[in-house]
């Protein structure tokens, strides 16, 4: 099992192209099986995330390639399997965002249940209720979900208990072919939704509402391919401008429109960094200065992302003052604490409250990676410590950055993968 050993110190400082995004390319893959014809992905990250999706739609009889220059192709017109399997979905919970665009598409599909993991318990119980509303009949059974819609789905009005990002994908990907309109309502708006609405639309979908609370979907008989850019990854590039102001560096990140950042940004300058935007670049500098602490809480869009949190916890572990970082979106993310204290931080967990009084400096230890934004909170401790930290199990990191070694190699980092 392949390590990263970090050895600290150095303050980071270069420029990176941002990678398109993980949680936007998963819908849009699994969005493809509503599609007639040839879909042609662009800017589809290289993670294992991606590769399972991909062997996923191949398993559901889809035809699929990957090109050179990091693009997909997938053909769906042959895939008539509606079974995820418990092999795949174990793998990865976002395998069942394939049951909606199997339910619309077939009129049956069988999802392996997901179950809970490290970072909570994960239900989906709204992915099934919206289905349900627009007429689907589901059945739990030997661990999997059975869902039937024999004469297509019905066009609804279904209002979200909490706000979940992929019970509105599977929703509005479902609705996109059912008979008669749906109105989904108190739904996600993360920049990741707004995406996948507008490759529904590409296809031939009737949406409006994107970014708001409150999808409008038209059914319309049938989608058909075409050529779609994943948006830029927005987590991966808010991780490296955390990394470069905890090791009080600047990194410059390209190839992204800085709005998507939101809050992100305004952290880090409350953090004391000096963030500038431009056109596709957003630059984060901290002169050689040590963060201010900066209080946290997590929330749904346009709230801060739970999936920035463990990042944050890094820098705040090593910022001058006292911080409170509160996870409200999953119940056991604040894990990475954990492992940071084994590197001399100093952070005391109240419920859902990580309390972080900022060290001058953090110790190298060995630690282990829990999830994937634990394992990049980890990497950022890591490059801020003195000496060498090695990080175990960091299939976690692939599931979610491309090439993070390299990377950071490049920014001036110490850091190497090692297997065994
Ligand atoms: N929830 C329910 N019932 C449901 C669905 C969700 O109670 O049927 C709860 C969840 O347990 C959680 C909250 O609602 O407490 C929000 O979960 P959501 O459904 O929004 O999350 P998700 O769709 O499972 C996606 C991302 C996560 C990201 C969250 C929140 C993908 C593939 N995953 O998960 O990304 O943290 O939204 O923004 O898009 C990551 O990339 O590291 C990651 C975990």
């Amino acid at each position: 099992m392949d390590s990263l050993i970090v050895r600290g110190g150095h303050r980071l400082d270069g420029t990176l192209r941002a990678s398109g995004s993980k949680n936007a390319a998963l819908p849009i893959m699994a969005a493809t099986l509503l599609a007639q014809g040839v879909c042609r992905l662009e800017r589809i990250p290289v993670l294992r995330d991606i590769a399972t999706m991909l062997t996923l739609l191949s398993s559901l009889g889809a035809t699929v390639s990957r090109a050179a220059d990091g693009g997909v192709r997938i053909e769906c017109d042959q895939a008539c399997e509606v079974t995820a399997p418990y092999d795949l979905v174990k793998t990865m919970r976002a395998s069942i965002l394939v049951l909606g665009p199997l339910l619309a598409r077939h009129g049956k599909a069988a999802v392996s249940f997901p179950g809970g993991c490290a970072i909570g318990s994960r239900p989906v119980d709204l992915h099934i209720q919206a289905l349900e509303a627009m007429g689907a009949a589901i059945s739990i059974e030997g661990g999997y979900i059975l869902a039937e819609a024999p004469d297509g789905l019905l066009g609804t009005d279904f209002t979200f208990d909490i706000t979940t990002v992929g019970g509105t994908e599977n929703a509005v990907m479902a609705a996109s072919l059912a008979n008669g309109t749906t109105v989904l309502r108190n739904v996600a708006r993360e920049p990741e939704i707004v995406d996948l609405v507008q490759f529904l639309r590409s296809m031939g979908a009737e949406i409006t509402g994107e970014g708001t609370d409150i999808l409008t979907i038209r059914g319309v008989p049938c989608l058909t391919g075409g050529t779609y850019s994943v948006m830029p990854d927005r987590i991966e590039v808010g991780t490296y401008l955390v990394a470069a102001a905890a090791t009080g560096g600047r990194v410059r990140m390209t190839d992204i429109d800085p709005s998507v950042l939101g809050v992100i940004t305004d952290k880090l300058r409350s953090a004391g960094a000096s963030v500038r935007e431009g056109d596709q670049w957003v630059e984060c500098e901290m002169d050689g200065k040590r963060p201010q602490a900066v209080d946290i809480m997590t929330e749904p869009f346009p709230g801060f992302p739970t999936d920035m949190q463990a990042q944050f916890t890094a820098l705040n572990a090593v910022a001058q003052g006292e911080a409170r970082v509160t996870e409200t979106v999953f119940e056991n993310r604040l894990m990475q604490a954990h492992e940071m204290r084994r590197m001399g931080a100093h952070i005391v967990i109240e419920g859902n409250t990580a309390i972080i009084s900022g060290q001058p400096s953090l110790q190298g230890a060995p630690v282990m990676a829990s999830d994937l934004r634990a394992s990049a909170s980890l990497v950022i401790a890591g490059l801020v410590a003195s000496g060498e930290t090695r990080i175990d199990r960091i299939y976690h990191i692939d599931r979610g950055y491309e090439n993070i070694e390299g990377n950071l190699q490049s920014l001036g980092a110490d850091i190497q993968r090692v297997s065994g």
